[in-house]
């Protein structure tokens, strides 16, 4: 069926409104719609956003199928309520070449369940010594124009320069992973109170704070474009703000998963609260909300990462880093930003839609809800109330901090150009 009627969904503020989806499009956003053949959807108190673009997924393929694939990956994102994901590069082989940006690319146009655009990494094999073949990747069939070694820092200033000229001439972005290296030697979790309480090594937010602070004026005497991943810190906040009010071109992302825990839940030395960038303290948590809600930090970014149980399922010291998010991030989002007042749905949508497409340069994606768009389009229920269960999750993986956590809201559907990849809450 080409035609779906969604009926009395909230679309702008309070207003509720149908939309009419015919073929790919966006046909018509009214009231009183004519159902006309068309398959309809209820949505009274349902939400509808524009769907979701995550400027930080790992996805893992090629290389480590074990914890994702591109096509379970898409799937989780599609059930998170995602229609666009940017696929980062640490990948093995490292996607460092046009070779394997199109590898990924092509799997994500097969995958059928949300778009992918894959992220090229800056420097060879993510060593940060030697520059990769950007303009390859993006004169490649990926069109890449978001490079970054997340992961790992680029922290030679050098590199970090040439890489910024670089991508300026085809207006290209530099995703930094901002971790100054000697300064987090040995580091299992922010440095605070409870680190030394414990006794782990600390991640001092100064090892953040100080690449940010170089990366903002490199980006602004070379005039290129900077984004900042995964925000954890109240001085990154700002730093960024700083350079925002010089007019420098510099945005931001914080995790949900850094709006909501901080580094007391390391005590249990559960391995599923080790991340990199490390779990901060509710102070830090505090300045990243208020960041979000008042624009310095552009926008949400999963940094879903994925890693099988025996990777995870290990004594602190030996764990990998890194959190699924893609199957809770709306979520989380509700829980931290909405139903504390600080954002509303409209701000929800430019934080996790809006900005992240226009930072990644997407066309089609985050795009509004009006007459003439692609339907790209995501429902939530609000009002759902549910417990967290990875055993259902779509993502290979399943180490999620919030198993058994009790969190708002459910993405009842996701159309991608007009094509149910979810409906009534279940994949298609
Ligand atoms: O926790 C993390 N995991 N942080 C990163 O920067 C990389 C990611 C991964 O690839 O597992
Ligand atoms: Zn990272």
């Amino acid at each position: 069926m080409s035609k779906t009627l969604i009926r009395g969904a909230k679309v702008l503020g309070d207003r509720a409104l149908d939309v009419l989806i015919d073929g790919e499009t966006v046909a018509a956003v009214g009231t009183g719609l004519d159902a006309d053949g068309a398959r309809v959807v209820e949505a009274d108190g349902q939400i509808l956003l524009p769907g979701l673009v995550d400027l930080h997924t790992h996805l893992r393929e090629p290389g480590r199928e074990d914890s994702e694939t591109v096509l379970t990956g898409t799937r989780a994102a599609a059930s998170g309520g995602y229609t666009a994901v940017h696929a980062m590069a640490n990948t093995f082989p490292v996607a460092d070449t046009a070779g394997v940006v199109e590898q990924v690319w092509r799997l994500g146009r097969e995958s059928g369940h949300c778009d992918v655009q894959p992220v090229g990494a800056v420097t060879v094999g993510l060593e940060g010594k030697q520059l990769a073949e950007l303009g390859a990747m993006h004169e490649s069939a990926a069109s890449v124009r978001v490079f970054s070694d997340d992961g790992k820092c680029v922290d030679d200033a050098v590199i970090m320069r040439r890489a910024l000229e670089y991508v300026k001439a085809f207006d290209g972005v530099i995703a930094q992973h901002a971790q100054e290296p000697r300064l987090t030697e040995g580091a299992q979790m922010n440095e605070g109170t409870v680190s030394a309480e414990l006794g782990l090594g600390g991640w001092p937010a100064v090892a953040e704070e100080s690449i940010i602070a170089r990366d903002v004026l490199l980006a602004a005497h070379v005039g290129s474009r900077l984004h900042v991943c995964h925000l954890s810190t109240a001085g990154s906040v700002e730093i960024v703000r700083w350079a925002k009010s010089k007019g420098w071109n510099v945005t931001a992302e914080v995790t949900p998963h850094h709006l909501l825990l901080t580094d007391e839940l390391v005590r249990s030395y559960d391995p599923v609260y080790k991340v990199n960038p490390p779990l901060r303290t509710e102070a830090d948590v505090r300045a990243l909300r208020e960041a979000l809600a008042d624009g310095t930090i552009d926008c949400v970014a999963t940094d879903h990462a994925p890693h099988p149980h025996e990777d995870k399922d290990c004594e602190w010291g030996a764990a990998a880093m890194g959190m699924v998010g893609l199957e809770t991030a709306l979520s989380v989002v509700q829980h931290t930003m909405v139903e504390t007042g600080l954002l509303d749905w409209a701000g929800v949508a430019d934080r996790m839609s809006f900005r992240p497409a226009a930072i990644g340069r997407l066309a089609g994606q985050g795009r509004p809800v009006s007459a003439g768009e692609p339907a790209n389009l995501t429902l939530v229920d609000p009002a759902y109330r549910g417990t967290v269960d990875s055993a259902g999750f779509a993502s290979r993986s399943r180490n999620t901090p919030y198993q058994g956590r009790e969190l708002p809201g459910r993405v009842t559907h996701t159309f991608l150009r007009g094509r149910a990849t979810v409906m009534d809450g279940k994949l298609v």
